[in-house]
């Protein structure tokens, strides 16, 4: 929020008007951020995003999610607002580590679990970044990211299922950035782990066939290595997931899936289980 003072200002010092336009040229923190600087400076300013990593140009810079982080907390302040335009340039990826490719390549798994298996049918073969692939999956998961949020851009239903592995995910990967024994994560490595613990939910409660859960397991574990997370880090990781914004009176909403595109929305967990998870998760990266 610091930043956005520091942006606000600077349109003030430069003459902004209801007639600038902002262009956010950048990674999802950017899109993000520029995207709320815009919409509130002058109760609006158009903008457009121009995403130049793999995250940003298949999730963050589509669909009108704009905001910051509330300290550790995940997207807690910001508004739903769209550009006017996204252009998406796959050029840029050149520029892009692959740390941060496998960060991005998560937010596509996530597609295929939710709405597009074959996503995932070729994303499970990789054996490194396949940049061809890659640039057919941009195109692919930004029609369906478009897609969803023109049913639900305000997120009542539909739009919910993209929340997918984000509800452990985004505990996890706060846990790490205010930890200082821990090295900080980024958003697809948390939300890899989050996607498997979610699939075991979804084993558990819907029969979710087992062998797909594993096989997601053993790529991450394969693809992104392991996150190590110890019986200690649990009770603030838990507590950390009653500032998921899909909550309601306090409750933990989850999303869970009954089979492969087919998403259980809302769906709420006893205390027991959400532990044996995260269990799971932690056998498989000893
Ligand atoms: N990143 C999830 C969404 O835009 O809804």
């Amino acid at each position: 929020i610091e930043t956005c003072n520091h942006l606000w200002n600077k349109l003030s010092e430069r003459g902004a008007d209801r007639k600038s336009l902002m262009i956010n040229l950048g990674g999802g923190v950017i899109t993000d951020m520029g995207g709320f600087v815009a919409s509130t400076f002058k109760r609006g300013l158009k903008f457009i995003n121009i995403p130049t990593t793999l995250l940003s140009m298949v999730d963050a810079s589509v669909g009108g999610k704009t905001g910051v982080d509330l300290g550790p907390l995940k997207n807690q302040i910001g508004l739903f607002s769209n550009p006017e335009m996204v252009l998406v340039d796959i050029d840029f990826l050149n520029t892009v580590s692959e740390r941060e490719m496998r960060s991005g390549l998560a937010e596509i798994i996530k597609y295929g679990f939710t709405f597009d298996e074959n996503l995932w049918n070729t994303i499970k073969r990789f054996t490194e970044i396949d940049m061809q692939e890659i640039n057919k999956l941009v195109y692919k998961s930004v029609v369906i990211k478009n897609k969803v949020v023109l049913q639900d851009l305000h997120e009542n239903n539909l739009r919910k299922s993209l929340n997918f592995g984000h509800t452990i995910g985004h505990a996890i990967e706060s846990y790490f950035l205010e930890s200082e024994d821990k090295k900080s994560l980024t958003h697809g490595e948390a939300i890899a782990v989050g996607m498997i613990v979610e699939l075991y939910y979804s084993s558990q409660v819907f029969e979710f066939p087992m062998e797909l859960t594993e096989s997601l397991k053993s790529f991450v574990n394969r693809f992104y290595g392991t996150v190590h997370i110890e019986k200690d880090d649990l009770a603030e990781i838990t507590k950390l997931m009653k500032f998921d914004k899909k909550n309601v009176s306090g409750k933990i909403n989850f999303v869970l899936l009954d089979q492969m595109e087919s998403c259980k929305l809302d769906v709420q967990l006893d205390a027991e289980l959400i532990q044996n998870g995260l269990f799971y998760y932690m056998q498989a990266s000893q």
